[in-house]
């Protein structure tokens, strides 16, 4: 599958503050560094678009605005900067909550969004599509020197500053929510060794975010960005998805939907035995590799497609990325194996030139193909990812005493409630429990 001839723009270049613009201190004097005001406009108009189709998260914004859960308190977020997250922070600053946040991947962020959060609902936004790594880590220290009493992570990256260089912040911090895969492992890991020193909350294991946003959310917008950047017809081609998780059976269902042959690696027995039932080809990313058209690697984990993949697959194989950070590919093995690297063949796609003459076209530099090369989750999804960070927020806020410092799961009456907002949103009602089932449901005495 070849990748049209270059015409179009090249991919985003990585921007550094201007030389000698003092930026990181004026900017963050000023309360942002964001790339253009000028584009609130357009960002405020594409907010209140997504608005229109989150009616779980308006309903928590308007009970939020009668009863205030958040007065007093400084939120920090470290999310990807979208039209969706605008919307959540909307609701928490409607909540009475100081609102400042920061990107949680440099490529993700959409500048006129951010633009529109500082200009129109004037929320402390530290974020610039295409920022170096340096930038990154000075908008989170940025995010973080207004001392948050509630963060919320989308990685971890926040909070493990708040256990590094803002050590001495984290007695601070009353909870952190987490709202992606990659995250949690990172959290658990920490409370595994005894290190965590804030109460976290996984968002991310609700059933009312990754059953719908990891699954759905991913699924589509990760097509969506292969097709965004490289236009070709996914019909008849041979697509590997690496990872059969949350995320993977999204991107799989989606993709055989468009007509791919879809083909499956797994590294877990039962995930693998799931995909195989589900009708996709299973087998090591060895032979796969051989006969790909399309590369989607969405596992959390790294080097799922490596220098050993590299050399046997076909000229023109696309390779993407949607797992949460940029090391499912490797990238720097590509980049020595290659004997030109060709950027910005089209929008977002670099071509790699291998010595056999083959090339390989990574998308979107091997970031969250579906944030980099489009705009992310549709809002009907994030609708309730968001709404469930929203109550948890205002659950974590309410409490008399700190939470315990662990991770802990979003409690289940704000799934059902979410969930239920979401039904009666669309249109949809359901059976309830009689008295009589409710206790049969419950009993063990009635048998055959
Ligand atoms: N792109 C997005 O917008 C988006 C949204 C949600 C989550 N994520 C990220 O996507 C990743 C996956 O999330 P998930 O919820 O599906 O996780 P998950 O734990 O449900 O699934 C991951 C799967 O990958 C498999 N895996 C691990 N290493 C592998 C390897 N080397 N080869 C093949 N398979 C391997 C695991 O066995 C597991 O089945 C995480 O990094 C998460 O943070 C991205």
């Amino acid at each position: 599958m070849a990748v049209k001839a270059a015409k179009t723009k090249a991919s985003v270049p990585t921007r550094k503050p201007a030389a000698g613009s003092g930026l990181r201190g004026a900017e963050a004097e000023r309360g942002h560094d964001i790339h253009d005001l000028g584009l609130a406009e357009g960002g405020r108009r594409r907010i209140e678009w997504a608005d229109g189709q989150m009616p779980v998260l308006r309903r928590v914004r308007e009970t939020f605005i009668r009863e205030q859960p958040l007065k007093g308190m400084t939120l920090a977020a470290c999310l990807h900067v979208t039209c969706e997250t605008a919307n959540l922070l909307r609701a928490l600053k409607a909540g009475g909550a100081q609102v400042v946040c920061c990107a949680s991947n440099p490529l993700s962020t959409q500048d006129d969004v951010a633009a529109a959060l500082v200009k129109e609902y004037e929320i402390a936004t530290f974020a610039i599509r295409g920022e170096d790594r340096d930038t990154y880590y000075s908008h989170m220290r940025s995010v973080l020197k207004h001392h948050p009493s509630i963060t919320m992570d989308d990685g971890a990256d926040l909070v493990n500053l708040l256990h590094t260089e803002f050590a001495a912040q984290a007695s601070e911090v009353a909870a952190s929510m987490e709202e992606t895969t990659t995250g949690v492992i990172r959290l658990r890991a920490m409370e595994q060794d005894e290190a965590l020193r804030i109460p976290v909350v996984s968002v991310n294991d609700a059933q009312t975010k990754h059953l719908f946003d990891n699954r759905y959310g991913t699924g589509q917008s990760t097509m969506e960005g292969v097709i965004r950047a490289t236009g070709v017809l996914i019909a008849g081609s041979v697509v590997v998805v690496g990872g059969y998780g949350w995320c993977g059976r999204g991107v799989s269902s989606r993709a055989r939907g468009l007509g791919a042959n879809v083909v499956v690696t797994e590294v877990n027995p039962v995930r693998a035995l799931e995909a195989a039932m589900d009708g996709y080809q299973v087998m090591p990313m060895e032979d796969a590799a051989k006969i790909g058209d399309l590369f989607i690697t969405v596992t959390g984990d790294k080097q799922v497609i490596n220098a050993d993949h590299f050399v046997l697959m076909k000229d023109g194989a696309i390779l993407a990325n949607s797992g949460h950070f940029d090391v499912e590919i490797d990238i720097a093995a590509l980049k020595k194996m290659a004997k030109k690297v060709e950027p910005g063949v089209t929008r977002n796609v670099d071509a790699y030139h291998l010595p056999s003459g083959r090339r390989l076209y990574l998308l979107g530099e091997g970031r969250l193909v579906n944030l980099a090369c489009a705009e992310g989750h549709p809002a009907q999804v994030m609708d309730m990812s968001f709404a469930t960070q929203a109550l948890t927020a205002r659950w974590a806020a309410n409490r008399k005493s700190r939470l315990e410092v662990r991770v802990h799961n979003v409690p289940l009456e704000i799934e059902d409630e979410v969930a239920r907002f979401k039904l009666a949103a669309m249109g949809i009602k359901i059976d309830t429990l009689t008295e009589e089932q409710r206790k049969y449901l419950t009993s063990w005495e009635s048998g055959t």
